[in-house]
């Protein structure tokens, strides 16, 4: 599909067909919108759990009762569920094996490069930890930026798809052990086929006016 027509297919799919799988060559596709998302200084300070069996979509599911009930239709009878996760912390391990990767990803061409990339990371790195003090955030950003990609994507691969920020994230993270990795849920991405129940595909799309939005100067 092409960029304008899948901005205007896509919608959040308020309801998936249960047992319908999306083939692999899909799966492949959003996977390499997440890996190759951009993130400030390259920090890549995510981690993403993909679940597609039945088990794991239930284990995703647990964090969608209670006053979340009304997305747990949308976990369970999706094809594919993705819990878009950040980290808790931005280590040095993790600055060095960023570092280490671009190494081998063949980003120094010249004497010095390396200890430039990284003092250069490092010292935003440190704007954000102790002039800002937003660390977290710095890092969540990232992660919603990733999210746009990964739905913008989904679209343009003509695959549904529904965002959710409606989970109890303290559950979320206990079910696969995501904080003793480091790693805290930031937001649901549910991947599979609309059903019939899905009210929101018959609905107009809903924008505030262009003249509102854009202002050109
Ligand atoms: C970050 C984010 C979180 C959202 N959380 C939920 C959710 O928990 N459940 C849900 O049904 N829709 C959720 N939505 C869908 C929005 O309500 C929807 O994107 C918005 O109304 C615009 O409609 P459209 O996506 O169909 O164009 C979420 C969307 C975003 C971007």
């Amino acid at each position: 599909m092409d960029l304008s027509d899948a901005i205007h297919a896509r919608h959040t799919v308020k309801a998936f067909e249960s047992g319908r799988a999306l083939p692999e060559s899909a799966i492949e596709g959003l996977l390499k919108v997440l890996h190759n998302s951009p993130s400030s200084v390259n920090s890549q300070p995510w981690h993403y759990v993909v679940a597609s069996t039945p088990e794991g979509k239930a284990r995703i599911a647990k964090s969608t009762t209670g006053s979340y009930a009304y997305n747990e239709p949308k976990v369970l009878n999706a094809s594919h569920v993705i819990a878009l996760c950040m980290r808790t912390d931005i280590s040095d391990a993790h600055l060095n094996a960023i570092l280490e990767q671009e190494e081998r990803d063949g980003r120094f061409l010249i004497d010095g490069a390396k200890q430039a990339q990284d003092r250069s990371r490092r010292s935003y790195v440190d704007v954000h930890k102790y002039e800002l003090r937003d660390v977290p955030q710095w890092m969540e950003k990232q992660v919603y930026l990733a999210l746009g990609g990964l739905l913008l994507g989904a679209a343009i691969l003509g695959i549904d798809a529904t965002p959710m920020e409606g989970f109890d994230s303290r559950t979320l993270d206990l079910e696969p052990g995501l904080r003793e990795q480091g790693y805290t849920g930031v937001v649901l991405a549910s991947f599979g086929f609309r059903s019939e129940q899905d009210f929101n595909a018959k609905l107009p799309k809903s924008r505030l006016p262009r003249d509102e939005i854009f202002t050109f100067i």
